[in-house]
C-alpha cells in the first residue's frame, strides 16, 4: 500500500498538487492524507499518523517546494509522528525497510535547480533523505515537478504522468 502524505497550506489553491493527486487517486494501491486539510490548527493526532504510516509499504510526502523546503505542517508532521521508539531508537522497527518517495513541485524550471546557481536536488534532498536513512527506511530517486506556472502544459503533463508511472512500478526501483 502506498500513502501520500500531502503537505499543501492552500489546498484549494493548487494547480500542480492537485492533478498529480487526481492521478494518484486513481492508483487503487494509494490512500491520501492532506495535512492542511486535516489539521489546519496544526494539532496533529499522532497516534492516527502512526497507525496509517505503519499500513503503508511506500511513503510518499508530496509539496510545493518553499523557500526551498517544506511547508511547515510537514516538518511538524515529521517532527511529531517520527518517535523515539517507533521510528528510531532501541526497538524501532515501524518505518524499517518501508520505501520513502519524495514528491516535490516547483516555480523554479529544472534549470534553476541544475544549473549550478542554486542548489540543486542532490542538496536539497539531504535532510529528508538522511531522516529516511535514520529510521532505516529505503530511499528512491525524488520526483520533482519543474516549471508551475509555465504557459505550455504540454511539458508538465508530461512530468506528472511521470509521477502517476513511479507510483506503479515503485516495487522495482
Ligand atoms: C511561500 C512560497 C515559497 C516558494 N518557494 C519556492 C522555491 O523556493 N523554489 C521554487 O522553485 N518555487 C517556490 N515557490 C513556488 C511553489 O513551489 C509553486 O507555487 C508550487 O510548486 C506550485 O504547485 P501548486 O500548483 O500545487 O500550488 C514558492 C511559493 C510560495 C507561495
Amino acid at each position: 500500500m502506498i500513502l501520500i502524505i500531502y503537505a499543501h497550506p492552500y489546498p484549494d489553491k493548487s494547480n500542480v498538487n492537485m492533478l498529480m493527486l487526481k492521478l494518484a487517486a486513481n492508483n487503487p494501491d494509494v490512500a491520501i492524507r492532506s495535512l492542511y486539510d486535516m489539521y489546519p490548527d496544526f494539532n496533529i493526532d499522532v497516534e492516527a499518523e502512526q497507525r496509517a504510516v505503519e499500513q503503508a509499504d511506500l511513503l510518499v510526502l508530496q509539496h510545493p517546494l518553499y523557500w526551498y523546503s517544506y511547508p511547515p505542517l510537514l516538518k511538524l508532521w515529521i517532527d511529531k509522528v517520527f518517535t523515539q521508539g517507533w521510528a528510531y531508537g532501541a526497538g524501532a522497527t515501524a518505518l524499517k525497510n518501508k520505501k520513502m518517495l519524495w514528491a516535490v513541485t516547483t516555480g523554479g524550471e529544472h534549470g534553476h535547480f541544475e544549473g549550478g546557481d542554486h542548489p540543486g536536488f542532490a542538496v536539497l534532498s539531504q535532510p529528508i533523505q538522511a531522516t529516511a536513512d535514520y529510521c532505516g527506511m529505503r530511499w528512491l530517486s525524488p520526483v520533482a515537478v519543474h516549471g508551475a506556472y509555465r504557459a505550455d502544459q504540454t511539458a508538465l503533463l508530461k512530468q506528472i504522468r511521470n509521477y502517476g508511472e513511479r507510483l506503479t512500478s515503485w516495487r522495482e526501483d
